[in-house]
């Protein structure tokens, strides 16, 4: 499990749709791979389970409950007040800050140049995001290198059993320095909003006006700089490796990439991709679904039962933990037959109704299904039109992509790309 969590999890759903592991002194494990089943879970029994010990514990001890962490009445109040961030009525803003970082970032890239695609997208939606919800580009200064390097020990503490953090280890210490950083400087920005009193539009002047209007005491200042750090954390590493596992997908499969050249050339030709081309261009939504079909970075979604739960003739006892996978899940071939083939003809307006809601679970499902999915989606969608109208990118001769699990689904050797021009764009 701890050499190749995503071999493991497949050599599970061969056993079963149901199936009972023993997680040592954690007690029982339960693997469920069936969507009726993810659907009990997530949805309709969503309310017996919470977050697992080890997410929580390892937040906890660090920077305190966030709406990822969270479960009952604090993760209602913080989903409630953290909805709104991504209303319709936002995503001009937002969509026309990731089409200038899009433009910044390929106006850098020679043809003929190889790039680490993950990196470079990493690098890119920092920027976008740390504008998005901070209203300033955090890349150049010391605080963004600091938030990847917390980012990067955060997840590593999170997908292992975590020391607890008063104990001064180097990792220990070293996330206790950055937090203290990233912290002071969220800070800093905060209070001059506040003095300030004036409205970014981003998602920190949004949490702010909540907290004037708060009734529940439950949005601290704490709170605000919690969130924020969380939106971060939860959002920036998954988007980037999703945008590269697309951009590897379609090089791939040249008669997808030349589909979807085809509409991009039709609906956008060589202007700025807007809100409203997105609309148009169906099937750059249905190559990036595929793409997160095949490869969902979010290969594994684990919850713990909070009390004895019983789904069709079985008993999960309270305090078990449970995984749903959509990396299996996905790969079910009574769902999407031939599940190993990249298809994005899978999610056309005529198959994609068809689809089991719990079967495709790229952003999990039922209440905690991922509040950024629509900024994600709607960035991912800017890139890689913007890229593509650009660049053709190939990957090298000798690369094989090897996607491994590192809490969340990266490849393991990074994902060098080669650039080709193709033409400019206004
Ligand atoms: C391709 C990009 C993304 C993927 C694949 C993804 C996937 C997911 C998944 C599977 C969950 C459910 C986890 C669970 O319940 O255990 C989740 C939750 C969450 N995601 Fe995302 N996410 C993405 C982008 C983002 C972005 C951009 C943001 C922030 C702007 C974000 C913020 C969150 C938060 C705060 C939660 C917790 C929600 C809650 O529990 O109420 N995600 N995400």
């Amino acid at each position: 499990m701890n050499d190749d969590m995503l071999g493991y999890l497949e050599h599970l759903a061969q056993q079963g749709d149901f199936l009972r592991i023993p997680f040592g002194i954690l007690g029982s494990g339960y693997f469920l791979n069936h969507p009726d089943l993810a659907q009990q879970v997530l949805l309709k029994q969503a309310k017996k389970f919470q977050k697992i010990f080890t997410v929580k514990y390892t937040a906890k001890g660090i920077f305190g409950e966030n709406l990822f962490t969270s479960d009952g009445e604090l993760w209602q109040v913080l989903r409630s007040i953290i909805n709104p961030a991504f209303n319709a009525q936002r995503f001009n803003a937002y969509a026309s800050i990731m089409t200038d970082y899009t433009k910044i970032m390929i106006s850098q890239w020679q043809p003929g140049e190889v790039i680490d695609i993950p990196t470079a997208m990493m690098d890119l939606t920092l920027g976008i995001t740390s504008r998005a919800f901070f209203g300033e580009d955090l890349r150049d200064n010391q605080i963004g290198q600091a938030i990847i390097k917390f980012i990067e020990l955060f997840s590593q503490r999170i997908s292992s059993f975590p020391v607890p953090i008063w104990i001064p280890i180097k990792s220990n210490l070293e996330m206790k320095r950055l937090f203290a950083l990233i912290d002071n400087h969220v800070g800093s920005i905060t209070v001059k909003r506040r003095q300030s009193g004036e409205d970014y539009g981003d998602i920190l002047s949004m949490l702010i006006q909540a907290q004037a209007s708060d009734t529940t005491g439950l949005l601290t200042n704490e709170q605000i700089r919690n969130e924020v750090l969380n939106l971060f954390a939860a959002g920036y590493e998954v988007t980037a490796h999703s945008i590269a596992f697309t951009l590897y997908l379609i090089s791939q499969h040249p008669e997808v990439e030349a589909r979807l050249l085809d509409e991009i050339n039709q609906v956008v030709g060589d202007k700025t991709v807007t809100i409203s081309n997105l609309n148009q261009m169906p099937y750059l939504e249905m190559v990036l679904f595929e793409s997160m079909r095949l490869l969902p970075v979010t290969a594994v979604v684990s919850r713990q039962a909070i009390e004895n739960v019983v789904i069709d003739d079985y008993i999960i006892p309270k305090n078990s933990l449970v995984l749903v996978a959509p990396w299996t899940l996905h790969r079910r071939s009574d769902y999407f037959p031939e599940p190993l083939r990249f298809d994005p003809d899978r999610f056309n307006s005529q198959h994609k109704d068809n689809i089991h809601k719990f079967a495709y679970l790229p952003f999990s499902g039922g209440p905690r299904i991922c509040i950024g999915n629509a900024f994600a989606t709607m960035q991912m969608r800017i890139n890689i039109a913007m890229i593509l109208q650009r660049f053709k990118l190939t990957s090298l001769s000798d690369y094989q992509l090897q996607p491994i699990f590192n809490f969340n689904t990266r490849p393991k050797n990074g994902l060098p790309m080669l650039t080709h021009a193709r033409k400019g764009i206004d």
